[in-house]
Order: C-alpha cells, then sequence, then structure tokens
C-alpha cells in the first residue's frame, strides 16, 4: 500500500509554492532535498510515468497509469471525486511513492496542492524569493562567474557559459519582474512584508498561485487551482498557462478552463480494464472519446449479459434431459440421449467458465445527484435586510430582499464582499451597522465556501446528528428528513469513512448534503462549485434551475455563470448601494 503522509509534507522545505528540483525516481514518502544549484532541463524536461499502481487504506486508487508530461503538455486530470487525481499530482511530484511501476523526472516543478497549510510562517516577501530563488542564484552565478573571468581564473570560460546558458533558460533577469505581474493580475497581495499566517484562505490562494505562474519551474502541477480567482484573475491565469513554455498538469472542475487549455486529458473514471484512458482533441475530444468509451462498454457487458443468459438456458436444457432421461433402459434412445446430455452439461459448463475468465464488469452505474424536493413559499419574504455593512469587508450599505423562489447572482471581484454577505443573510454573521430580518418560518441553508468539518468524524454520523438536531429544535419534522444515501453525493463505503479519509470533493459533497438536509426554502450558495467533479457540476446546475426554492449564488465559475445567464445579478460594487433580490 502507497502509505502517505494525507497532507503530503511540502516538498521543499522552503516553499508554498513547492518548486522541486527533480531528476532522480522519488522514494517512498520522502521530501526532496535541494542541492542547489538547481538544473532547469527545459527542452529536455520530462515526467514519465510507467505502469503505475497505487492503493491508499485498503483501496486501490490507481492502477496501470501510464503518461508522459514535456514541456509542450496542456494536461487535464478529470474523473469523478475521489477518482485519485490528487493522487496522481502526488506522484508526478514525488510526495508519494507508487506501490508498482516507475515516475522519472527531468527538470524542475512547482505544485498548487488542492489545500494549503495554514500554519506557514513566511510572509509574502519571502515567498516571492522562494519562488525565483533559482533564478537568482543563476544570476549570482553569473556575477560570480564574470568576475573570475575577468581576474583570468582557470576553467572561467566554462564557468561562465554554463551560468549564462542557466540564466537565460530561466530568463532569470525578469523574474523578479514575472512574479509581480502576477501578483498583481491575480489581485494577490503585494505588500512584502505580510505574514501569510495573518491572510484568508484565498488571499494565500492567490500569492501561492502567482509565485508559481511567474516562477521558473519547468512544470506545474495544479491542483483546483481556479477556487479563490475573480473574473479577472481567471482570463489572466488562463492566458499564462497557454502561453507557458513549460508542462501543465491541471486538476479542475471548470469546464471553461478546461475548455480553454487542455489539450490532453486523463480520466480516471472507470473502465472495463482499470485502467485510465487518455484522450486527444482537447476537452470536446475529451467529451466525445469519454462518450464513446462507456457506450462501448455498455454494449460488451450487454452482449455479455446475452451470451450469459443463452448458456444458462442450454444449461437447463440439458440438465432437463439429464432429469427426463433417468435410470434409462439399456441401449434405449432415451440412454443415448441421456448419455448426451451429461456431455451437453460438462460442454456448457466450459464455456460458461471461459466466459466467466474474460469477465467484463459491469460499468458502475453513474452517481447522481437526486435533489430533494424543495419548498416553494412563493411571494413571501424570507430575508430582508438594511444598510448593511461589515467594516472592513463590506463598505457600502446593502439593502435587499429575498422572496420566496426567487434567484440571484451576488458577483464581484476579489475582496468586494460577496462571502460576507451572505454570512450576514445566513445569521452566521453579525453587520456593523444595519438590521436584517429573517422570517421565523423560513428555513435558510448556508453553504460556505471553505468546508470546515470535523475530519474525526465518519460523514454518515454527522449527517444524521446533523438531522437529528434539525428535527430536535422544532426546524424539520421528521417526516421531511432525507437520508444521506437518497441525495446521491456519497457511496455508501464513502459515508461510512471517517471524514479525514475523504478527497476534498468528497467532503465538499458531504458540505452540500448537510445544507440540503434542511430541505431549506432559501439556499445560499458561496462558490458551490469548488472541488464537485464535473458531471455534478452539470447536475447541480439543472437543479438549481428547477427548485422551486429560493436561490442566492455567489461563483466565479464561467461556464456556471453563463449557465444561469438569465439570473437577476447584485454586483457588488463600491457604489451599488439598493438593490431588490428577487422575482
Ligand atoms: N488517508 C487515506 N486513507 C484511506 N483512503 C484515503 C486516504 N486519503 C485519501 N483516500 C481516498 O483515496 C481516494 C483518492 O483521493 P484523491 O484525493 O486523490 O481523490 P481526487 O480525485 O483528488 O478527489 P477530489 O475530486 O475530491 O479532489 C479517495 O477515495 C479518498 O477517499
Ligand atoms: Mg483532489
Amino acid at each position: 500500500m502507497a502509505s502517505w503522509p494525507r497532507r503530503p509534507p511540502t516538498p521543499r522545505a522552503r516553499t508554498t509554492s513547492s518548486v522541486v528540483p527533480i531528476g532522480a525516481p522519488s522514494q517512498r514518502n520522502i521530501t526532496v532535498p535541494i542541492t542547489p544549484p538547481v538544473l532547469h532541463a527545459r527542452s529536455r524536461a520530462q515526467i514519465l510515468v510507467s505502469d503505475v499502481s497505487v492503493s491508499l487504506g485498503a483501496v486501490r486508487v490507481l492502477t496501470g497509469v501510464d503518461l508522459t508530461v514535456t514541456p509542450t503538455s496542456r494536461i487535464a486530470v478529470v474523473g469523478e471525486n475521489g477518482r485519485g487525481k490528487s493522487t496522481l499530482l502526488h506522484l508526478l511530484s514525488g510526495t508519494l511513492t507508487p506501490d508498482e511501476g516507475q515516475v522519472t523526472r527531468i527538470g524542475t516543478l512547482g505544485i498548487a496542492e488542492q489545500e494549503m497549510a495554514t500554519t506557514d510562517q513566511r510572509t509574502v516577501g519571502e515567498v516571492v524569493a522562494d519562488a525565483i530563488a533559482d533564478s537568482l542564484a543563476a544570476l549570482d552565478e553569473l556575477d560570480a562567474a564574470g568576475l573570475a573571468l575577468a581576474a583570468g581564473e582557470a576553467g572561467a570560460d566554462d564557468r561562465f557559459a554554463a551560468a549564462l546558458e542557466q540564466a537565460e533558460a530561466l530568463d532569470a533577469w525578469d523574474a523578479r519582474r514575472r512574479v509581480d505581474i502576477a501578483l498583481e493580475a491575480l489581485h494577490a497581495e503585494t505588500d512584502r512584508s505580510r505574514p501569510l499566517i495573518q491572510m484568508s484562505v484565498g488571499q494565500r490562494y492567490r500569492v501561492r498561485l502567482a509565485c508559481l505562474i511567474g516562477g521558473d519551474a519547468d512544470f506545474l502541477l495544479l491542483d483546483e487551482p481556479t477556487n479563490h480567482l475573480d473574473r479577472a484573475g481567471l482570463d489572466y491565469m488562463t492566458e499564462q498557462l497557454r502561453m507557458r513554455s513549460g508542462g501543465v498538469v491541471i486538476v479542475s472542475h471548470d469546464r471553461a478552463l478546461l475548455s480553454d487549455i487542455a489539450e490532453t486529458t486523463i480520466d480516471l473514471d472507470p473502465t472495463p480494464d482499470d485502467r485510465p484512458r487518455v484522450y486527444g482533441g482537447g476537452y470536446i475530444g475529451y467529451r466525445e472519446g469519454r462518450r464513446a468509451e462507456r457506450e462501448r462498454w455498455e454494449q460488451q457487458y450487454a452482449r455479455e449479459q446475452e451470451q450469459r443468459s443463452k448458456l444458462q438456458d442450454d444449461l437447463s436444457a440439458a440438465q432437463n434431459r439429464l432429469i427426463s432421461g433417468w435410470r434409462p433402459d439399456k441401449g434405449t434412445g432415451k440412454h443415448q440421449r441421456a448419455t448426451r446430455a451429461g456431455g451437453l452439461v460438462t460442454n456448457v459448463h466450459r464455456r460458461r467458465a471461459a466466459l466467466e475468465a474474460h469477465a467484463v464488469t459491469m460499468p458502475e452505474p453513474p452517481q447522481t445527484l437526486r435533489f430533494p424536493d424543495l419548498s416553494a413559499r412563493p411571494g413571501a419574504t424570507l430575508v430582508s435586510a438594511a444598510g448593511l455593512t461589515v467594516a472592513g469587508r463590506l463598505p457600502e450599505p446593502i439593502t435587499l430582499e429575498i422572496l420566496g423562489r426567487s434567484r440571484s447572482l451576488i458577483t464581484g471581484p476579489n475582496g468586494a464582499g460577496k462571502s460576507t454577505l451572505l454570512s450576514l443573510l445566513a445569521g452566521d454573521l453579525s453587520p456593523s451597522t444595519g438590521s436584517v430580518r429573517r422570517s421565523p418560518q423560513a428555513r435558510i441553508a448556508h453553504l460556505r465556501q471553505e468546508s470546515e468539518l470535523p475530519l474525526d468524524r465518519r460523514a454518515s454520523e454527522l449527517y444524521a446528528s446533523h438531522l437529528d438536531a434539525l428535527i430536535a429544535a422544532g426546524q424539520l419534522p421528521s417526516a421531511q428528513a432525507v437520508g444521506l444515501s437518497s441525495l446521491g453525493l456519497l457511496r455508501s463505503y464513502e459515508a461510512g469513512r471517517r471524514i479525514g479519509e475523504l478527497s476534498m470533493g468528497q467532503r465538499r459533497r458531504l458540505d452540500l448534503a448537510l445544507a440540503l438536509s434542511a430541505r431549506p426554502h432559501l439556499l445560499l450558495l458561496d462558490e458551490p462549485t469548488n472541488h464537485l467533479s464535473i458531471s455534478l457540476v452539470d447536475e447541480l446546475t439543472d437543479a438549481l434551475q428547477a427548485t422551486p426554492a429560493a436561490v442566492v449564488l455567489s461563483t466565479h465559475d464561467r461556464q456556471l455563470l453563463r449557465d444561469l445567464h438569465d439570473w437577476p445579478r447584485l454586483a457588488l460594487e463600491p457604489s451599488r448601494a439598493h438593490e431588490q433580490v428577487g422575482s
């Protein structure tokens, strides 16, 4: 079993943006040491994964993975939540060693983990310096080599040539400027003295991403990098990843991003032989290839079932003949028939054994979201708010009304106060000025941007005790309680796990289940598509359009915004003071 630190250690002591020098096969569960000077391979860079398999706990997560990453690669990793996408990135980066197969690497890489440590003590300036350390070291070496050359030292020619080649490969002179531009473009903190530990999750993410984009690694491995970016940041990142001279491997639920970037897609969803499929032709090629693959599998399975039932018929017929010809007189036709029937039975058994040996497994039925029936309370005012502000977070007073059955989108750049407003409406935060009135009959559910689940509890236990609490508080009639399994969000073996052993997407699915469990009249959803699988995002979009409950939603997901283009919008800009939300 490939045991790992569930939250793998940051691969290199000095990083959050984790630039890992690579060049040798990784060892199990080690951090990769830094032995400067780090050699960038540029055009020679390569990550080669051959026939790799990994188990976590008792579960086989990856089987027979083959993948080659080169400096021109733009690879998307897709698959349902919990299929092993993050695990594959950890294999590529060397923080996890496979049980079987090999991963070899030439070059350097930077990784943005799906989850980010909250304990990083560095300042923004230190993070930036780490991200471009190789470029700075290359410039120092070039200076030193130049001095050696001027002093006429032996071997100085070669040393200078090598230093120049390395600095040029890294475009080292431009490194500082590249990171500065990326920090600005992603609306990341530019105050170099600010410690990460004092920043919000989103701010930390943006600093890290800017360092990776502006930094100088041969490969970027990005696990759900869009989660804290606004429209402008997303556009910038998309453009940078397209233009980059190094390879990119990206895990994302963001369909717009995948359409714009992915050239090759590795799909970790189940296949008849358990090996992942790799599709070319961009995101469309993947969607089409996947559909065809699934169809083939289903047809193959159906054919086999047909053969099986025919064999069963043959077997029954042969057995019937055996029984009907029981104890025949010697030399009669009956005796011959019975003898032949025995041979037939053996023959059918043999054919069945051959079929079993090549049995096609049943295609696992896809998990489908089953949104509970939510009530409408049409026309009723569910929430009314007047003059809401929160010091430093929502400066311009907001006045709004949310009516039953209404739909609204809260938009605005990073830091505009979208999450703050949703928390105020939910009653999870008190305003500095103004007031919020919630209808006592209205059930309100709030899906927060960040998961805050207790990691040591089992998902099913947490869900059950949440339901019990709602019923005990008189907020939900027990007859209306929906079981976790009926929502189609977590399979029973996932629901039985400790939350700490669930993938990020599986945790997010549990968050969504908890929100839906209250059978809310109003859903307040903060970036609801973050970490969800592509198919669940599609299903959730349909469900939100169809539900009779009122929905207030904040998202940067460009495809979701396109899909919900006809929803009324509340744009949080400093000038907006009074809005009527709802129909
Ligand atoms: N420490 C652990 N012990 C047992 N199983 C684990 C552990 N950590 C992860 N897993 C399981 O390994 C599987 C793969 O996890 P991974 O995080 O790679 O999935 P993922 O495809 O990235 O999911 P997501 O889309 O939710 O991010 C999941 O089913 C998860 O529950
Ligand atoms: Mg993941």
